[in-house]
């Protein structure tokens, strides 16, 4: 079997032009949607990703309003700037760039942030209102692959889901994304036991392990049909890669992400549409998009 590449490109595209179409109504309505980006330090990689998230922006007709920070910035002080740019009516969406240097607490930093702000999805009061299926802004990566299955149409009910990360960021909001969809999810990482095995048995396989010194999903490891959402991102042997070979993995799946061009091109779409619901919710509107 050779299955079918879910093209993250394609599929971002469509969540950005119905954003698009979504930033010229608020427009026409006096709201001028407004993401403030917080980079703390010069982490090349960070830099990038948050650059790529302006850019993203400009396209659609998002205003972006860029904080660069020094790398020695105190809590108390980038409390503060938070706390302003909660206070500031013009700006709708806050994102912090992660990681941040050890001086700064993750939690802490994310916490402050407004809930009706908080484009990643990453805040306590967000992720509770997920696991209580309440929830209007959700991390951006999660919700991106729900619109990975959307778009293929593809039915989770009583699907078995082999999960392979518990990070805050990636398995715990969609595991609860897949649960709200009847799947049967078995959450892995570092301490499972048996994971080829609970992966053979599998109908949908999502890994986002990001290391391949400690992790390869190859072909043995899947059964024929199934399906594999690639998340990670990685640099390995000088190339880019996710956590299986796509070209290997799509002779045995019925539908596969590759990377680059999977999941990533997703997260950026997620961040617009959660920009825009933040700047609806900021009036009567309150739509989702
Ligand atoms: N495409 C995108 O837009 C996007 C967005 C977010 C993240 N990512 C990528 O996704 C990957 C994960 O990101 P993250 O922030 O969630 O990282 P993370 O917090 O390091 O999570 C990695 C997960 O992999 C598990 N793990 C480690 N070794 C394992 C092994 N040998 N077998 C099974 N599980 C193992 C870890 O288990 P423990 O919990 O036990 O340590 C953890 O749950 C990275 O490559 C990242 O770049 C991509």
């Amino acid at each position: 079997m050779v299955g079918t590449k879910i093209d993250g490109k394609v599929i971002a595209q469509t969540v950005k032009d119905r954003v698009k179409k979504a930033v010229e109504e608020l427009k026409t309505q006096g709201i001028n949607p407004c993401l403030a980006t917080i980079l703390v330090g010069d982490n090349p990689a960070s830099a990038t990703y948050v650059r790529n998230k302006h850019t993203a922006c400009d396209e659609i007709g998002i205003i972006t309003k860029d904080h660069k920070l020094d790398v020695n910035i105190s809590q108390k002080q980038l409390d503060e700037i938070i706390e302003n740019l909660n206070n500031d009516s013009s700006v709708h969406g806050i994102l912090v760039q992660l990681p941040l240097p050890e001086q700064l607490d993750e939690f802490a930093t994310t916490s402050r942030i407004s809930p009706l702000k908080d484009v990643d999805g990453l805040t306590p009061h967000n992720t509770g209102l997920l696991a209580m299926k309440k929830a209007v802004l959700v991390a951006c990566t999660p919700s991106g692959i729900m619109e990975m299955f959307d778009y293929h149409e593809i039915d989770l009910d009583g699907k078995n889901i082999v999960l392979i990360n518990r990070s805050n960021l990636v398995g715990k909001p969609l595991y609860h994304l897949l649960l709200e969809k009847n799947a049967t999810i078995v959450t892995c990482h570092s301490r499972t036991k048996n994971l080829t095995d609970l992966c053979q048995a599998a109908d949908i396989i999502i890994t986002a392990v990001g290391n391949r010194n400690k992790f390869t999903l190859t072909p043995k490891m899947i059964k024929e049909g199934a399906i594999v959402i690639d998340v990670a991102i990685s640099r390995f042997q000088e190339k880019l890669v996710g956590d299986s070979d796509f070209d290997e993995i799509i002779q045995k799946a019925s539908f596969a992400t590759p990377v680059p061009g999977g999941v990533g091109p997703m997260t950026v779409a997620i961040l617009l549409k959660n920009t825009i619901t933040a700047a609806s919710l900021s009036t009567q509107i309150g739509r989702q998009f």
